[in-house]
């Protein structure tokens, strides 16, 4: 299993690349970044880990030696936030960073599964697909956004709630639908924490929702200029990462929450977006079941199982996503 890390100086890429590097699940540990990878690079190299690590910088074909023969490209790229920023503000600068990536990974590595955590997800996900698409290598069961950093947080923040300490985070399983970006971060309570979130009143309800629809805020905030969460970001991507390697050995099979494509030819897709009620909408975070090929299935269900305030929130994240995911496709098309 060869892993490529994009942007594995930064300051997701490098505890990621650290995790990846302790992984007994990964051969070779490729990293790629404009700035400082074989400094990176010589330091995990010393780590007694069997994955053997090699670096690239742009010059000398860099990036097509980075991505050549991989497995799986993650891709942590691209500037952070600032306080006051949106994740739509982050456009300017990464969207173009990404399209140069998926450019590379269509030339040297056309059959990887990637895993895209440059923000803003909801549209840089849709910029990578459609570069895969014009070079005719896009499979949509192997692309996906990383959301997994809202089921974290939504695992921790009712955990937080319980004043007697009987919920443990780590045996929660939220599930989080929409998108990765303020209201279209739409967490079901209701399905993964079903008694606790029945003992909530209205208003801890809506302050727990906002709590994670908003908790890259809290983090932007409190890093005052330093950039946008890395740690916990870097667990995130490792987790979805992990049981995706895992899938693809066919050693597990497992049930996470990613933002992906809705293609007709994946099980589940066509039922999803009926229930969503918009036909139109082709991008979406929804629990999928991971397996060799990558996306096997959407489980869907979770729709039928949502109650009313959660179908609001669901309503208002496909209204904000629809803009952004067209917002992405739009970029892509709109190049010669
Ligand atoms: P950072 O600035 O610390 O690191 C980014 C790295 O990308 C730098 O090392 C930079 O040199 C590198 N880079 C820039 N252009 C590149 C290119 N063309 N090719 C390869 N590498 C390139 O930022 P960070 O804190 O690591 O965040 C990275 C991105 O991840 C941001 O866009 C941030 O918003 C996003 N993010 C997403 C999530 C999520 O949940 N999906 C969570 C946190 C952060
Ligand atoms: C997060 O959710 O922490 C990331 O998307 C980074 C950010 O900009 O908030």
């Amino acid at each position: 299993m060869k892993v490529t890390v994009c942007g594995a100086a930064g300051g997701i890429g490098q505890p990621l690349s650290l995790l990846l590097k302790l992984s007994p699940l990964v051969d070779e540990l490729s990293l790629f970044d404009v700035v400082n990878a074989p400094g990176v690079g010589a330091d995990l190299s010393h780590i007694d880990t069997n994955a053997k690590v090699t670096s690239h910088l742009p010059d000398d074909n860099g990036l097509a030696k980075a991505l050549n023969g991989t497995d799986l490209v993650i891709i942590p790229a691209g500037v952070p936030r600032k306080p006051g920023m949106t994740r739509d503000d982050l456009f300017a600068i990464n969207a173009g960073i990404v399209r140069d990536l998926a450019q590379g990974v269509a030339e040297n590595a056309p059959n990887a599964f990637v895993l895209v955590i440059s923000n803003p997800v909801n549209s840089t996900v849709p910029i990578f697909a459609e570069v895969l698409k014009k070079n005719g290598v896009f499979n949509a069961r192997k692309l996906f956004g990383v959301t997994t950093l809202d089921l974290v947080r939504a695992n921790t923040f009712i955990s937080q709630l319980d004043s007697s300490n009987k919920i443990k985070p780590s045996n929660l399983n939220v599930p989080v639908i929409g998108g990765h970006s303020g209201e279209t971060i739409v967490p079901l309570f209701s399905l993964g924490a079903p008694e606790f979130y029945k003992s909530l009143d209205d208003e801890q309800r809506d302050a727990l929702v906002h709590r994670v629809q908003y908790g890259g805020d809290e983090v932007v905030q409190a890093k005052k200029g330093a950039g946008s969460a890395t740690l916990s970001m870097a667990y995130s991507g490792f987790k979805l990462a992990e049981e995706l390697i895992e899938s693809i050995n066919g050693k597990h099979s497992f049930v996470d929450s990613s933002f992906i494509y809705l293609s007709d030819e994946i099980e589940g897709a066509k039922e999803a977006k009926q229930l969503i009620n918009n036909e139109s909408i082709n991008y979406i975070s929804l629990p999928v079941k991971l397996g060799p090929r990558g996306v096997e299935s959407i489980e869907y269900d979770v729709l039928n199982k949502i109650n009313d305030h959660e179908k609001e929130l669901l309503s208002t994240a496909i209204d904000q996503l629809t803009t952004n995911i067209s917002k992405g496709v739009n970029f892509i098309k709109n190049q010669a």
